[in-house]
Formats: C-alpha cells, sequence, structure tokens
C-alpha cells in the first residue's frame, strides 16, 4: 500500500516508517524537520521537507504520493512550551492538521490514522483509564489534539474518511536504528539515560509528595514498536474508532530511575526539585479495546525490556542524530 506519513522523522513517526517499508509499503514521509531529523528517516521512504502550514504543499504532497493511507505524527508535543505559547499549539496541531485532513479527502484516501494523547483527558477520576473517560484537558497542548480528534469525527461523518484515532500513554525504547532525540529532551527516560551515559550530572525528580505510594507521579510506559504494530493493524479495511495504547500497568519516577540504574549499571544522581506544572500524579492506560478489536498484543510489556532498548540505542548514538 501507498501510505502518507507526517512526523516521520520524528521519534515515533521514524519507527512507524522503518516497520513500514520492513512490510513492502511505499512510503512518503512530510515533515519540516522543526523537531525531527534528516537522519531518522527510514532511506527507503521518499522524503518531502515542507510545512503543515504550507496548504498548497500539503495538498500536492498528499496527491503526488498516491497514498491510500494517512498517518498523521507530526506535532508539537511539550505540555510545559503550550502553557507559554499556546498559539503554536493550536497553529500547528489544529490548524496545520485541518490542511492535512483536507488534502486527505482531496486526493480520495481512504483512511487516516491519527497520534493522539492521554494528554486530553486531564487528570483522570479513575485508573486503568478506558476510552469512555470524559476528555477535560488541563494544557493547551492536550487541547489541540482534543480538536483535531473533533475535526476527524466531522470528517468521517461527512466525507466518509475511515478514522482511527490512537492516545498514546509513554511512548519509550527505540528500535535497533531509530531512538528518541529531542532538541529539548523533557522526558524522564532518555533524561536518566543522559547522566548514565555521563552527558549530565544528575536527573531532576519533579514533585515527591504526590498521593501515590513512593510519591513520585506514576505513568505507563509503552514501546514504540508495540505503537508501530498498532498502527499496522489499523491500516486493515475496515477498521475505525478510539484507541488507548498503552501497557496497562503503572511505574514511578524512582522506579524508572531504578531500572535505568540496574539496565546500564550507572549510578544515577538525583535531585529532588518542586511538582512540574500540569504533571497528573497518575495514568495508566486500559488498552482492552485496542486488544479486542484490533487484536494489538504488545511485544515488550516490561519497562525493563523498554530501558534496554533505549539504552542499547543512546550507547550507540550518544549525539542522537547529531
Ligand atoms: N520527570 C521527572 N524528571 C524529568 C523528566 C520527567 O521527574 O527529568 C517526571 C515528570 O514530572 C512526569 C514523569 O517523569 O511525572 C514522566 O514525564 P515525561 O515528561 O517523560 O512524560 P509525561 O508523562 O509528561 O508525558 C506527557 C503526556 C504525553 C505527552 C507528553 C508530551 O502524557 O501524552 O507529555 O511531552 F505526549
Amino acid at each position: 500500500m501507498k501510505v502518507f506519513v507526517t512526523g516521520g522523522a520524528g521519534y515515533i513517526g521514524s519507527v512507524f516508517v522503518e516497520t513500514l517499508c520492513d512490510a513492502g509499503h511505499e512510503v512518503t514521509v512530510f515533515d519540516n524537520l522543526s523537531e525531527g531529523h534528516r537522519g531518522a528517516v527510514d532511506p527507503r521512504a521518499k522524503f518531502v521537507l515542507a510545512d503543515l502550514n504550507d496548504r498548497n504543499a500539503v495538498l500536492a504532497a498528499v496527491r503526488d504520493s498516491g497514498a491510500k493511507a494517512v498517518v498523521h505524527f507530526a506535532a508539537n508535543a511539550l505540555v510545559g512550551e503550550s502553557m507559554t505559547n499556546p498559539s503554536k499549539y493550536f497553529r500547528n496541531n489544529v490548524a496545520g492538521g485541518l490542511n492535512l485532513a483536507d488534502a486527505a479527502v482531496a486526493a480520495g484516501v481512504r483512511k487516516f490514522i491519527f497520534s493522539s494523547t492521554c494528554a486530553t483527558y486531564g487528570p483522570p477520576d479513575r485508573v486503568p483509564m478506558d476510552e469512555s473517560l470524559p476528555q477535560r484537558p488541563i494544557n493547551p497542548y492536550g487541547e489541540s489534539k482534543l480538536m483535531f480528534e473533533s475535526v476527524l469525527r466531522w470528517y468521517r461523518e461527512l466525507h466518509g474518511l475511515e478514522v482511527v484515532i490512537f492516545r498514546y500513554f509513554n511512548a519509550a525504547g527505540a528500535s535497533e536504528q531509530f531512538g528518541e532525540h529531542h532538541r529539548i529532551e523533557t522526558h524522564l527516560i532518555p533524561n536518566v539515560l543522559k547522566v548514565a551515559l555521563g552527558q549530565a550530572s544528575h536527573v531532576s525528580i519533579f514533585g515527591t509528595d504526590y498521593p501515590t505510594p513512593d510519591g513520585t507521579c506514576i505513568r505507563d510506559y509503552i514501546h514504540i514498536a508495540d505503537l508501530a504494530q498498532a498502527h499496522m493493524l489499523a491500516l486493515q479495511r475496515g477498521k475505525s474508532g478510539v484507541f488507548n495504547l498503552g501497557n496497562g500497568e503503572g511505574f514511578s519516577v524512582r522506579e524508572v530511575i531504578a531500572t535505568c540504574e540496574r539496565i546500564s549499571g550507572a549510578k544515577i544522581s538525583v535531585v529532588e526539585q518542586p511538582r512540574r506544572p500540569g504533571d497528573p500524579p497518575r495514568l495508566v492506560a486500559s488498552a482492552t479495546k485496542a486488544h479486542q478489536e484490533l487484536g494489538w498484543k504488545p511485544r515488550f510489556p516490561s519497562l525493563e525490556d523498554i530501558v534496554r532498548t533505549a539504552w542499547s540505542w543512546h550507547q550507540k548514538h550518544p549525539g542522537g542524530y547529531a
């Protein structure tokens, strides 16, 4: 199948493109490289360097790709930044996405798969979190993703697009070739592994007074290869709907740090800091719907395996894609 992938030079997109190419699909990657890296684009894919806000470029690229499916990873995804620059989030994640959805309709694309987030729920009333929870985002990042979910619901209804919306929990890990390299790194696992590599003196723990067993926030870490696999299943004709993607098990910040210490063999110095604004205490997925309706089964559900693949990639690429 011909598949059009935005954000294919980014962390999760790069591994999905690799998976598509391995399966023999014909891939066009569309990315403005503001967050992504040219070196993260699988050489088997065609690459278009352009911005989603350039409407004519998006229309032409989707049309020229001949794609039957569009998979939309490209986004700004920093919660903190969205609180100080909401315009950037609404412009790129909503208005940019709208150009892409229009291009998909104009080109007669059948399937549209969208990377949404558990941040659309806001702090949940209960965990594990299933798809029926109310969506009450507490930052512009989560709100921008929710707004684009709504756009797609209407496009499904009015234009007959087959839409799959994935709400990711905490993406982590790496493939042999592709891993996590953000120019500004805010995520826990890569920040801990930087200490293990000797590139940072310590990792900060943001908040030690949460109502959790060890006082630090709990998250559900999911391997990017498993995220990629869910997208492969979603490409099948007839599959549509909203699905949470996580392992259904939560780990605290301290547990993640301890796991990184075990895997790397390095001592990780920590500095306890105040809470980071916008962090809910506990986010854990129920992915039962994805298991049942897509037949999705994560292959790397253990945190040890997730961290091991991330550590292996960071050791081989100490400077990331630089
Ligand atoms: N944390 C630290 N120290 C760090 C980095 C993070 O203690 O150096 C803590 C955070 O405060 C949080 C946990 O580790 O409690 C996980 O933080 P991440 O930044 O790794 O990920 P988030 O849980 O904040 O992820 C959220 C949403 C995702 C979204 C992402 C965007 O859950 O859907 O923000 O960056 F994509």
